[in-house]
């Protein structure tokens, strides 16, 4: 056959080709970025390696394309690895220079693929010898890593030598308009919000269950089975939006969610303003506080968030370790925090370790395959809002603040104990199987991480 001889002197050259070119450098080379004014030695340093070993697949439209790329096969690879590479991590030349800084996310996924000595991908490694990072590279952006979050509020009170962590203490006092508080306070606990009067946000939110229910999935009024499992009021100020699939923008937004939901409340917001206005010490209270407004669906609303900010539990073992502790953690506890630094932190990072982005449930295995159960419409997660099939089964990672106390896990209520959750997570998440040892460890670490709230753990609470 003709092509056949063809084709095997292409693969010839080209296995004789790939050597010579790594030898001699043949890949082309972005000139240099000039750095902004002000930046670190340590930024020049991480920017210089980024640019060398990771532009190619991170920074499209810098891309500097080897000779094989214009190889059929070998362009669409490369189109294929810059998309879903820039899709997760994507340096622009501002980022190189200086100019923009990297997000706490980035950070975390950076931090995360150097822990785990992921990248750049074993396939473009066999191509570019020189493109494996070495240690002293993978050290100089660590330290980087570990400068950039120095600068954020978040690690304020973070032991010196411990601010560079992924993972910040909460703060033990929040400042806000104490009268706001108390008023968000006696609305969340109050049952004329509901359609029947049975139900307040507490019925489902607890404050003595860790902020939620406990259970599987949400009963609604009329006892109303719901689809999804309630998570924790306590620290839902840190998330960058509300509910599984993010489907409100702020805690104001959020609370009429449920209000108006014929599951949960089942109320009509007119009637519910109509109703608490007939309370005058609503209506006093509202127009001391809100003397614009008055008492109406949006006042309600931010009263309660106003509230559920106050939520904050600050002050458990592990804030106690990172603000300079070190002897409060157990052996086994450490252990667990370090293990959960290279396997977990790159999506459960941050004050209350998740809450921060969206991520994919199952990266790994078909988390929905191993359940078993048939799908649900919620199962889609923030698809539902974004009608993206790139964002089928992404949720927002949830946060794991008191996680101790808020069985059971995920957004279907699957897995009963944290033990079970852990294995689940290091299975789909990352295709690891975790030793025995391994679980316990980590479990005893995410068991310190259990706060207080008015000064009384949650843990005694229970
Ligand atoms: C040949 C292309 C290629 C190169 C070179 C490359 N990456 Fe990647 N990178 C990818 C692809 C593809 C993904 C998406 C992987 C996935 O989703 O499974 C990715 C994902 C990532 C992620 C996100 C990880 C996560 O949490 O999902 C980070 C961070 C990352 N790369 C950092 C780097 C760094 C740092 C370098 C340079 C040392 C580098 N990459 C070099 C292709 C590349
Ligand atoms: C019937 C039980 C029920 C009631 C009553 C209820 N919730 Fe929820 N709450 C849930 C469930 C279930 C979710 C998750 C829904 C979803 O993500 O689709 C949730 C989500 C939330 C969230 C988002 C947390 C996060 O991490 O995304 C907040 C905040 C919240 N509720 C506050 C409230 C407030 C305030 C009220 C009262 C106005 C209230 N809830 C009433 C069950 C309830
Ligand atoms: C790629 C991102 C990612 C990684 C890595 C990851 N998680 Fe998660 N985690 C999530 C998402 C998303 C969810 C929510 C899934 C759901 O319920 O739908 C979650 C949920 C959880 C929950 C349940 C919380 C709750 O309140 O229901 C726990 C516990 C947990 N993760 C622990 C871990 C541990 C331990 C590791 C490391 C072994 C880990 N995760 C690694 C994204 C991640």
């Amino acid at each position: 056959m003709k092509y056949k001889k063809q084709i095997l002197m292409a693969l010839f050259a080209f296995v004789l080709f790939l050597p010579l070119s790594n030898m001699l450098g043949l890949t082309s080379h972005n000139d240099p970025i000039a750095f902004s004014e002000g930046t670190s030695l340590s930024f020049k340093a991480a920017s210089n390696i980024l640019q060398n070993k990771c532009v190619d697949c991170h920074s499209p439209g810098m891309t500097r394309l080897p000779f094989y790329a214009k190889f059929p096969i070998a362009d669409q690879l490369m189109e294929k690895d810059i998309k879903t590479a820039s899709a997760r991590l994507e340096i622009t030349k501002p980022m190189y220079s200086g100019e923009s800084p990297f997000t706490p996310l980035m950070l975390a996924r950076l931090e995360g693929v150097l822990r785990n000595d992921s990248m750049p991908p074993n396939l473009y490694l066999s191509m570019h010898w020189t493109g494996r990072l070495n240690y002293e590279e993978k050290t100089a952006i660590l330290s980087w890593i570990g400068e950039e979050r120095e600068k954020l509020a978040w690690s304020h009170d973070s032991a010196p030598n411990l601010k560079g962590e992924p993972i910040q203490p909460l703060p033990l006092h929040v400042s806000l308009d104490q009268n706001k508080v108390f008023l968000g306070q006696r609305l969340f606990f109050d049952r004329r919000l509901s359609g029947d009067q049975s139900m307040s946000c507490a019925s489902c939110h607890d404050l003595s269950k860790g902020g939620t229910d406990q259970s599987r999935v949400a009963t609604g009024i009329r006892g109303h089975q719901g689809p999804i499992n309630s998570p924790s009021v306590f620290n839902a100020s840190y998330n960058l939006a509300q509910f599984w699939d993010g489907r409100a923008k702020d805690l104001a937004e959020q609370a009429a969610g449920p209000v108006a939901s014929p599951g949960e409340m089942g109320a009509e917001w007119s009637h519910v303003v109509e109703t608490l206005k007939q309370d005058e010490s609503y209506q006093k209270d509202f127009s001391a506080l809100y003397p614009d407004q008055g008492l109406t669906q949006s006042t309600i609303t931010q009263a309660i968030a106003t509230y559920e900010e106050s939520l904050v539990t600050g002050g458990s073992r592990f804030d106690e370790y990172l603000r300079g502790n070190k002897n409060i953690l157990t052996p086994e506890e450490r252990n667990g925090y370090h293990l959960f630094k290279m396997d977990c932190a790159s999506c459960h990072f941050g004050p209350t370790l998740g809450g921060m982005s969206f991520e994919k449930l199952g990266t790994s295995q078909d988390y929905f395959a191993k359940r078993g159960s048939t799908l649900t419409e919620v199962d889609n997660g923030r698809f539902n809002v974004t009608h993206n099939e790139a964002d089928r089964h992404v949720f927002k990672v949830p946060n794991l603040r008191n996680v101790e106390v808020t069985p059971p896990y995920f957004h279907d209520g699957s897995a009963a104990t944290l033990e079970e959750a852990v294995r689940t997570m290091a299975s789909v998440q990352l295709g690891k199987e975790l030793s025995q040892s391994e679980v316990s460890d980590m479990v005893a670490f995410l068991k310190t991480l259990t706060g207080k709230y008015n000064g009384v753990s949650l843990q005694s609470l229970k």
